[in-house]
């Protein structure tokens, strides 16, 4: 009888050590950071998941910076999530969906804080009272201000293109944090039996074509005539729509079965609903890392987009690379 071989649990700590050996980053702080954004988002895992149990569902009193309605754990995944940017001393900055402006955070005096972060801490809120999935995405930038702990505006103004990591964290049926650092893309499942994100999707590739596509349908009279052209041709295919509310999970479904995510310009949204810096660009960079693509519907490359603000607003398709050109010669086709 032959010996069967258990395969040997990595953890994301673990592995995010291993990886800084591949990367440049020598003096370990991109590692520091990436780990505490492990950690932030089990805290944020644990609260979403007893959600339906303790008085944290629901509205807020207030909307956010782009005028949403806000949900409590929004604003709990914010604030955890910047507690641990700043416990980690790597981060001078953060600038986040749930802040009007970018935060400066603390930093160790002794150490300087080469980083800034983009994020959107709970992605999906609206699907929180009912128990559907949610997300946080985020993304690193090295900042450009050279002192120790300054920082400013422009660092946050970098296209996407300059990110050095990003990632995002699906609360699922099961917790997922998938992320890259330019260098591929992994994705790591939590064990809640012990508490640690384990690799369970290694080197993910994207698959060039899939069935799925993933719109708000309910606006497609709204949508300009190239993309319902688009949308059409999906139909006719017979391609199957799937639409959660929650960017993380229909890209996420993407990623692995092959699909498209579109969120195009409506008339309430002339600019697209979805935000550039923290939602946009980093899961475009990780798509690209994965063999997909992302644009926008005017088909420019979306980490090529230039940064004004920090709440900036972008269309968006993404997704499996045939999927996606096929979106750019429909634009190409029936805007002309
Ligand atoms: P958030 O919960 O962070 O505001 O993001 C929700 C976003 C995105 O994740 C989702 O795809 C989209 O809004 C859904 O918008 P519609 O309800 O307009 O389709
Ligand atoms: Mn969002
Ligand atoms: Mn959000």
């Amino acid at each position: 009888m032959g010996s069967r071989q258990q395969n040997r649990i990595v953890t994301l700590d673990e592995f995010i050590i291993k990886n800084q050996k591949s990367h440049d980053d020598a003096t370990g702080s991109l590692t520091r950071l990436l780990r505490d954004i492990g950690i932030a988002s089990k805290i944020v895992n644990r609260e979403v998941n007893k959600a339906g149990l303790v008085n944290i569902l629901g509205d807020a009193d207030s909307g956010n910076a782009s005028g949403d309605q806000v949900q409590k754990l929004d604003l709990f995944a914010n604030r955890v999530m910047i507690e641990c940017l700043e416990n980690s001393g790597e981060c001078a900055g953060v600038a986040s969906e749930e802040d009007e402006k970018w935060i400066k955070l603390k930093t160790i005096k002794t150490r300087s804080a080469d980083y800034v972060v983009v994020m959107d801490p709970l992605d999906g809120s609206s699907n929180i009272d009912v128990n559907v999935s949610v997300g946080t995405i985020f993304g690193i930038y090295k900042k450009l201000t050279k002192s120790k702990s300054g920082i400013k505006e422009t660092d946050f103004f970098q296209k996407g293109h300059k990110m050095v990591a990003a990632g995002y964290v699906l609360y699922g049926t099961s917790t997922i944090l998938v992320y890259t650092t330019g260098d591929g893309v992994n994705g790591f499942t939590l064990d809640p039996s012990i508490g640690e994100f384990c690799l369970s999707h290694k080197n993910i590739k994207m698959p060039d074509f899939g069935i799925y596509y993933s719109v708000n349908q309910g606006y497609y009279q709204k949508f300009d005539l190239e993309v319902r052209r688009y949308i059409d041709n999906c139909n006719d295919e017979n391609y199957r729509l799937r639409y959660i509310g929650s960017m993380v999970s229909d890209v996420h479904r993407s990623l692995f079965k092959g699909g498209i995510f579109m969120y195009p310009n409506t008339r309430k949204y002339p600019h697209g609903k979805l935000r550039l810096l923290y939602e946009c660009n980093p899961m475009a960079m990780i798509v690209e890392q994965a063999g997909g693509l992302a644009v926008d519907c005017k088909l420019n490359r979306i980490l090529d987009v230039e940064v004004t603000e920090i709440h900036q607003r972008s269309t968006i398709a993404i997704g499996s690379k045939k999927m996606v050109e096929d979106f750019m010669d429909h634009v190409k086709k029936y805007s002309a």
